[in-house]
């Protein structure tokens, strides 16, 4: 009786060296660069956090997709974009992020194992998100209220407010303006008010109500329906 019971403690501390083991191994797998055993070089997958278009078109080839968030920053309208929503002659506006401590953004993280997909997922982003012109590597959350990340390092592109690092930073306006600019916007990749709406749904669908955002919905559906009462 006392032997099966010393065999059963012994076994349930090896189990749990052994899975703590694991999960060290899989943690460090997932968070580092690369890793070196004794005979070759293991590379780590890449993770690339999205927050605006990225959570509805990815564009690239990923291995799998998580819904979560960034603690310390809120997503803002305060981006000018001249190339995908708008015109250096009039420019729209898209999504960054604003440090905001205590506050948490949602979104969608991707991950890319194999190294030609890296490379052109790189590629890709580099000319997508041309006028973000920060890379920051963030902890991602998947479970509020776990205390540590399900992943670190996860990459995210930013539009800083450094007006000489990114020229096309417009900053802070009231809702009113900023959705009068959305409306009236368009650009290579179509009108700024379909990024928004999309944003919307997206949003909506990971189960994420951001205020700021359906603030501004709320006024683009607005400032559409007078519109279209004037016109008729
Ligand atoms: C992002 O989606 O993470 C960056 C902003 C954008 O492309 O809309």
């Amino acid at each position: 009786m006392l032997s099966s019971f010393i065999c059963s403690l012994f076994f349930l501390t090896q189990f749990r060296l052994s899975f703590s083991l694991s999960q060290y191994c899989l943690t460090k797998f997932l968070c580092c660069g690369s890793s070196r055993n004794s005979n070759h070089i293991i590379k780590m997958a890449m993770w690339v956090f999205g927050y605006g278009s990225l959570i509805w078109k990815a564009g690239f080839n990923y291995d799998d997709r998580l819904v979560g968030f960034i603690k310390d920053y809120r997503r803002v309208f305060y981006q000018g974009s001249t190339d995908h929503r708008g015109t250096p002659e009039y420019p729209g506006r898209t999504v960054t992020l604003e440090p905001a401590p205590g506050e948490v953004c949602w979104g969608a993280a991707y991950k890319i194992s194999k190294e030609e997909d890296k490379e052109t997922a790189i590629t890709y982003l580099e000319v997508r998100e041309k006028q973000y012109d920060k890379k920051a590597y963030v902890d991602f959350f998947t479970d509020p209220l776990a205390t540590t990340p399900a992943i670190s390092g996860v990459m995210v592109y930013i539009a800083s407010p450094d007006k000489k690092l990114n020229p096309n930073y417009l900053g802070p306006a009231s809702i009113e303006d900023i959705a009068k600019q959305i409306v009236r916007a368009e650009g290579p990749s179509g009108p700024n008010r379909e990024y928004l709406f999309q944003l919307e749904k997206a949003l909506l669908q990971i189960g994420c109500k951001d205020k700021h955002l359906m603030d501004l919905a709320n006024e683009a559906r607005r400032i559409l329906s007078e519109s279209e009462h004037t016109a008729s």
